[in-house]
């Protein structure tokens, strides 16, 4: 467990401390898309937040409203129009390593196994067989897939896919794990599975995560915070703190202050239906 051990002392620069910059800072972040008329549409507009160190952020909010957007802009796989992005202070200006990423559809190589796919990234950065071996065995376990390591993709249901995609993404040890709609393609129960899988595995890592998703119930279930965004510009409209405890296992949806949470963020969607309107 040599290389684990490394690991979490790489992670030691993630501990909390009272001066220590966000995780991640948007400040005044703008979008804007030429339409074909020769118009201009605003997809995000003067967007700021921050996310401390180890939180779990949620952004939730009507398709449309720039959820992706935040994301690929966070990635760097695109610039904003107006303001900065910044990732453990750094300011993004493209792709990087740092960044973990999980989409909603299947990214993995098909042509290499679960565990080749766990390895890549580690591979690549030129780490020791010996270490990435250790990582790679750590993250099998976590993720329940230790059986499966020398399957192919096309072996497997989505829901594996996922997560071996996680694992991918945690494997790499990012600064950040964004992910966008990741159990949005999968059926209720696998996704219920997921997210009680990604509930544990972020109580070990404690990893800062930007999770985007339009379904309340994960939002809540999963998140510390919830950033409810607004559409027309997308816009941030409210964050607010989730006050359950942790960990939380899926019976949470029952508790009356999931419940209230829950009407106070369809509040805040609905507004915005009918502003739309
Ligand atoms: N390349 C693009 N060109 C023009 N408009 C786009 C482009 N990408 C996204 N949009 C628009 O920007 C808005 C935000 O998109 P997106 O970030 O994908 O929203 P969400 O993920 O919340 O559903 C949408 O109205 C979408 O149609
Ligand atoms: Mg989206």
């Amino acid at each position: 467990m040599g290389a684990l051990a490394m690991m979490k002392q790489d992670g030691v620069a993630a501990q909390p401390h009272p001066t220590a910059a966000p995780r991640l800072r948007v400040e005044e972040v703008s979008l804007r898309y030429r339409t074909p008329d020769g118009g201009v549409f605003s997809a995000l507009d003067k967007v700021s937040f921050e996310v401390p160190d180890q939180q779990f952020a949620v952004i939730v909010g009507p398709s449309g409203c720039g959820k992706s957007s935040l994301l690929y802009l966070t990635a760097g796989l695109a610039e904003p129009s107006d303001g900065a992005i910044f990732v453990g202070g750094q300011k993004v200006e493209g792709p990087g390593a740092d960044r973990g990423m999980v989409f909603q559809s299947y990214t993995l190589f098909p042509w290499l196994t679960v565990r080749e796919n766990i390895e890549f990234g580690l591979k690549r950065r030129g780490m020791p067989a010996a270490e990435r071996k250790d990582i790679v065995e750590y993250y099998l376990n976590e993720v329940g897939l230790k059986a499966f390591a020398e399957n192919y993709p096309k072996q497997l249901s989505g829901g594996m896919m996922q997560r071996v995609a996680i694992a991918r993404a945690l494997a790499n040890d990012p600064q950040i794990l964004l992910m966008d709609e990741p159990f949005g393609a999968l059926d209720s129960q696998t996704r219920l599975q997921m997210q009680q899988l990604l509930l544990r595995v972020w109580e070990h890592s404690k990893k800062t995560v930007v999770f985007v998703t339009h379904d309340i119930d994960e939002a809540i279930l999963l998140g510390d915070r919830v950033y409810v965004m607004g559409a027309r510009p997308g816009r941030i409209k409210q964050i607010l703190d989730v006050p359950i405890d942790r960990p939380r296992n899926l019976d949470v949806v029952m508790e009356p202050e999931f419940i209230r949470m829950k009407r106070q963020i369809l509040g805040l969607l609905h507004d915005d239906l009918h502003e739309a309107h």
